[in-house]
């Protein structure tokens, strides 16, 4: 008889776990150790779900509408999305090219999955959402990393992207507003970038616009929306941002039919629909306004020009400003080959982030998990309290470093 052994799927050896999530948990067992540490690496809003979105799914569960739905999600959920895009994008996509998931991120990882094929390239602008790469290894595929430079606010450029592409290129993801620097491309860009890909046909694009609405200055623009991209374009997006829903998990994407569909009978293997509840209350939401956006918006800008001003008073520090999101990415290398006061020398932004961790207590999440150890990322989804606090520490750790 064969006997079991414990080696695993090679797509999965290859994967990293996620970063953002391994520093979350070092700074809860400080926390439960007694250590007055400050978070300022979650990804998601530190705001409460608005209420008429809450109630919606309370009243889901109480009126009993908690059955499975149909597996694309349900069609009036859907058909509201389908107006969101028409209202505020410019896009007309049929409810049937929608397909909800349980999460954006669980649109991500289906989109990669059945339009990469094994050995395509997915390339990846770096700082990158800690996901894409090894969604594309699960996929089969290779993550082809283009970095981008802190002097360009960490945008790829056309020339970037035209000397990136190869025959081997199935895939690039955007994703703008960023997580983790928070730039956004300007409409001219993107159209630069479209008109690269217009040369490159065989390259299909996947719009990650989860921070849509989390905007500072200008305004957002779908890639879809530009002439000759919405036939090879998927559009990822969701509720956990603009929303404050994280742990509702409601996602979607649209694109072209043949595409959808692949990925519905993915889901329908996989997970099913999203949950019945969080459908009903994603309807309330999208029905409700982006009033509770804006208060949120007006909250968040506050906070990274504190923050920014501050980051940008230390020496050494770069940062550009970021337009969008709730996150920073200043260029920290300046402080690499340092000592801390104990003698250990800092390489590089996993260093740096571990000493900030363990001798001042502020938790960040180093680059090299977005692909750019030169930097490291803050997130201000927090109070404004634990902002000025975290950063009295931050300046404190830095300025200790000889
Ligand atoms: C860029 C980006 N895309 C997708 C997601 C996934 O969001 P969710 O699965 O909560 O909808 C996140 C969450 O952190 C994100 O930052």
């Amino acid at each position: 008889m064969p006997v079991a052994t414990l080696s695993l799927n090679p797509r999965v050896e290859a994967m990293q776990p996620s970063a953002t999530l391994a520093m979350t948990a070092r700074a809860k067992q400080l926390r439960r150790e007694g250590r007055p540490v400050i978070g300022l690496n979650a990804g998601e809003p530190d705001f409460a779900t608005p209420a008429p979105v809450a109630e919606a799914g309370i009243r889901a569960i109480q009126e009993g509408f908690t059955n499975y739905t149909e597996n694309m999600g349900m069609l009036a959920l859907r058909e509201a999305i389908s107006r969101k895009f028409e209202r505020e994008n410019g896009l007309a996509y049929d409810p049937g090219q929608i397909l909800c998931s349980n999460g954006a991120k669980q649109s991500v990882a289906l989109a990669v999955m059945v339009l990469c094929r094994p050995g395509d390239e997915v390339l990846i602008p770096a700082p990158y959402w800690v996901s894409y790469p090894e969604m594309a290894r699960l996929a089969g595929a290779e993550p082809a990393v283009v970095s981008t430079s802190v002097e360009n606010a960490y945008r790829l450029t056309p020339k970037q992207l035209d000397e990136a592409i190869t025959e081997r290129t199935r895939l690039i993801i955007l994703c703008s507003p960023s997580n983790p620097t928070g730039s956004v491309y300007p409409p001219e860009e993107l159209e630069a970038l479209a008109e690269v890909l217009r040369r490159h046909e065989h390259v299909f694009v996947l719009s990650d616009e989860i921070y849509e609405h989390i905007l500072f200055e200008g305004e957002h623009v779908s890639f879809a929306s530009l002439p000759g991209m919405k036939e090879r374009t998927v559009t990822v997006n969701g509720f956990s941002k603009a929303f404050a829903m994280t742990g509702w998990r409601l996602g979607y994407l649209a694109g072209e039919l043949e595409i959808v569909k692949a990925a519905s009978k993915v889901q329908s293997q996989l997970t099913s629909a999203p949950s019945s509840i969080s459908q009903k209350a994603g309807i309330a939401a999208l029905e409700m306004g982006l009033e509770p956006v804006r208060e949120m918006v007006v909250a968040f800008r506050r906070r990274r020009d504190f923050v920014l001003e501050r980051l940008r008073a230390l020496d050494g520090v770069r940062c550009p400003t970021p337009e969008g999101a709730f996150y920073l990415f200043p260029d920290v290398s300046a402080y690499f080959g340092r000592e801390t006061a104990t003698g250990r020398r800092i390489e590089d932004s996993d260093d740096l982030c571990f000493y900030l961790l363990e001798e001042h207590d502020v938790a960040l999440v180093p680059g090299a998990a977005f692909g750019t150890p030169t930097g490291l990322r803050i997130s201000y989804a927090a109070s404004m309290d634990d902002l000025e606090e975290a950063l009295r520490r931050i300046e404190r750790g830095l300025r200790a470093l000889g």
